[in-house]
């Protein structure tokens, strides 16, 4: 909670009638727009009268007919609890006498245009009783149509009142039916796509209360279309992510009448807050984007938004790197690495990431029962240091990289002896097992601090790190606070998450340079509130191509290839025991960020020439991949037996399309397929990368065809057995 100090609310809250942003004469209401180049939310109000929620969509012209449809009072922009509103609350307060009800009305609307591209609108409400004013805050970025959405809360009551509940966004839509898409998972097997038909009643995705790993169960996002199953290419879908790192809740209610009624922010769960007067509370934001054009379009406004205000570094390429894990656990010496090093450098690859089992001398991290929390070298593994490693990498004309899990601790380190009172615990009962680790108590600033000084602390071992792999292998069990008061316990979950953005926040601060990859046990703390302080994230642990191709194709509807960290690995890993084919596995992760996970030593003859090949190609369309606009064009989750998919550049002058097979498939022996979001009237050369033979599996190899062409009688490629694909280069001639 910030303290508002002097920005006391104006003489904008006395002053309804200034605030209003488009009068429209004669109505005895006014109207207030949202709105991006293809994209209007639209609200109505009347001074001292509840705002109320009319139009999520296509721009309007003629905005006087959304004021004649009548005044529904419960359509409220944001539901408190109290008067008529009762199914849809996104706010629930308990005032200091004791009041359980709220009745929100207009106090001002504030419109600031902030750049070019975005402007932001404040919808000012204020209780009709009580001293308690609420700004729902949305942005909206015109280029991108996306609108992003927030609430701030204080109060003037003479004494602390509890808010039990306040949600970020409240949207209702009106529909014959409504589809839900969203993205269902486990460690593992993360943003696995689920859509189905909303039925009445209340449909909720939470992620079970864990916490910090938000993505866990499922993601906090979701894709809704309207009337129909979501189309890829065309239809009403309305897509929305909320930006926070901790315990969410997603709610979807059909009422009695047929609306939908979308509530999404923080879990209220065990989370109530004491607000003291003249304190603030703000939610975290809502990523929201309509589209006229099905998932698609959907997915590339997210994306759009993403490179540009939800990710760090989202116009820099990124690198093709190495990662330690898979190739060497936790089992390594400094020849293992400079080993792995050498051959990176030799296979074309430009980065080098030492993950875990680098640290702790007392308790010396081996294995995963000991040594987190003690953030210097070991001195047996790695006897010259850290900054010998960096320089090794550099001198190779590699970067380097190091992993770090600097909010948790084992229970067998120096850290946990010398600050149990950091650790999350129920006083009193034993804390759950997992992973042999704790979680530190980043409510408490002193944590926040000490994260803080072993980021410093790492990053000076030597100034050749350029990369930090931010991991976060547990969630909250048995939660409790030795910093928080007894009163405010339940303020933990929040305070938690408030904490690590206050330490990311300082982090970005004084090492903007630095790149990070967000990690948590894979994917598990993927959402918009981590992301924008990292360049990328490790998309799952499971590195088998085959799932990787259901994982990517999920996370992919949200969040963009350029942060998706795929990266090959051996044929038989920890995941799993299936052979797949070196180029199958290439041109799985060349869909993402390319990375290698494995011994490459393990590499070997014409195998090691066609992953150099392949590097060199995915350095050939790495800008389409990571800039451009994805076109899905087949579901591995339709039939399960295909999956295809397409990057378009910008400018349309090239294309990069993936195809790959997953079963046999018995109807034909070909796949065909038609491209999508090319220009029609250009001509394209399209080449194959990667071909297995050097004839290839498409017959037009080296040909140009019409944009057209290739979108309307599309292409016949030879592979029909499981686990074959192929890489098409699409450029313009
Ligand atoms: C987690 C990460 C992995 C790896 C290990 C190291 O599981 O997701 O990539 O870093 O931790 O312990």
């Amino acid at each position: 909670m910030q303290d508002i100090g002097h920005k006391k609310p104006s003489s904008l809250w006395l002053l309804p009638s200034l605030c209003l942003a488009a009068t429209v004469p004669g109505q005895g209401a006014e109207v207030i727009e949202i709105a991006t180049n293809d994209s209007a939310m639209i609200f109505v109000a009347k001074p001292g009268a509840p705002v109320v929620f009319r139009h999520w969509g296509g721009k309007i012209d003629d905005k006087r007919a959304l004021l004649q449809k009548g005044y529904n009072e419960n359509l409220q922009v944001l539901p408190a609890f109290g008067g008529r509103n009762h199914a849809n609350i996104a706010l629930s307060l308990v005032h200091a006498d004791g009041s359980l009800t709220t009745e929100l009305i207009c106090a001002g609307v504030e419109t600031s245009v902030l750049d070019d591209n975005r402007v932001e609108t404040i919808v000012h409400l204020k209780d009709s009783l009580y001293p308690v004013f609420v700004d729902v805050r949305f942005t909206a970025y015109k280029s991108e149509n996306v609108i992003t959405q927030r609430a701030v809360i204080f109060h003037r009551e003479e004494k602390p009142l509890r808010v039990e509940s306040i949600a970020s966004s409240y949207i209702p839509l009106r529909a014959n039916s409504y589809y839900l898409t969203h993205f269902h998972g486990a460690w593992g097997r993360e943003m696995r796509v689920t859509e189905e038909k909303l039925t009445p009643g209340v449909k909720t995705i939470e992620e079970y209360r864990k916490g910090v790993q938000t993505t866990m169960s499922d993601n906090p996002s979701f894709m809704l279309s309207l009337n129909h199953p979501a189309d890829e290419d065309a239809g009403d879908v309305y897509a929305g992510a909320l930006a926070w790192s901790g315990n969410y809740k997603l709610t979807f209610a059909i009422d009695e009448r047929e609306i939908l009624h979308f509530t999404g922010g923080m879990s209220p769960f065990a989370a109530s807050r004491i607000l003291e007067p003249g304190k603030i509370m703000e939610t975290p934001e809502m990523v929201l984007t309509y589209s006229d054009r099905g998932r698609g379009q959907a997915s590339r406004n997210l994306h759009d938004w993403c490179r540009r205000y939800g990710l760090a570094h989202g116009d820099q390429p990124r690198a093709v790197l190495l990662n330690s894990w898979e190739g060497a656990y936790f089992k390594f010496d400094e020849k293992t690495l400079t080993d792995m090093m050498d051959a990176a450098a030799e296979l074309g690859l430009e980065m080098f990431v030492l993950d875990d089992g680098w640290f702790g001398n007392k308790y010396p991290r081996d294995n995963d029962k000991a040594g987190l929390g003690d953030w210097q070298a070991n001195k047996k593994k790695v006897p010259r240091g850290i900054g010998y490693l960096a320089d090794y990498a550099v001198a190779k004309g590699l970067r380097f990289g190091i992993w770090i899990e600097p909010e948790m601790v084992n229970a067998k380190s120096e850290l946990a002896e010398r600050h149990p009172e950091w650790i999350v615990k129920s006083p009193g009962r034993a804390i759950p097992e997992s992973r042999n680790q704790w979680l530190l108590d980043l409510s408490n600033p002193a944590v926040q601090d000490f994260v803080v000084k072993t980021f410093d602390d790492v990053l000076a071992l030597s100034p050749n790190i350029t990369y930090i792999k931010w991991d976060a292998n547990r969630h909250v069990l048995s939660p409790g606070s030795e910093y928080l008061p007894a009163d405010k316990q339940t303020h933990f979950w929040k305070d938690y998450v408030d904490g690590l953005y206050k330490v990311y926040e300082r982090v970005r601060a004084r090492h903007r340079r630095i790149t990070m990859q967000l990690c948590s046990s894979g994917g598990a703390r993927l959402d918009y509130g981590a992301l924008k302080y990292h360049d990328e994230f490790w998309t799952s642990d499971n590195t088998n191509a085959v799932d990787r191709i259901f994982i990517q194709y999920g996370t992919n509807m949200i969040y963009p290839a350029i942060a998706t960290a795929a990266h090959v690995s051996a044929t038989r890993n920890h995941q799993t025991g299936m052979m797949l084919p070196l180029k199958f596995r290439f041109d799985v992760a060349m869909s993402g960020r390319l990375g290698m996970e494995l011994q490459p030593k393990d590499i070997a003859g014409e195998e090691r020439s066609f992953a150099k090949n392949a590097i060199q190609n995915y350095k050939l369309v790495r800008s389409i991949v990571q800039f451009g606009d994805l076109y899905r064009i087949v579901s591995p989750y339709d039939e399960g037996a295909r999956a295809a998919l397409a990057y378009v550049s910008k400018d349309k002058k090239q294309s990069v399309f993936f195809a790959y097979t997953l079963q046999n498939s018995a109807r034909t022996s070909t796949f065909d397929v038609r491209l999508k979001g090319l220009d029609p009237a250009k001509n394209y050369k399209v080449a194959e990368l990667n071909p297995k033979n050097p004839s290839g599996v498409f017959p037009g190899n080296g040909n140009t065809f019409s944009g057209d062409y290739l979108m309307k009688a599309g292409i016949s490629l030879k592979i029909h057995r499981p686990h074959e694909s192929v890489v098409l280069h699409l450029t313009e001639k």
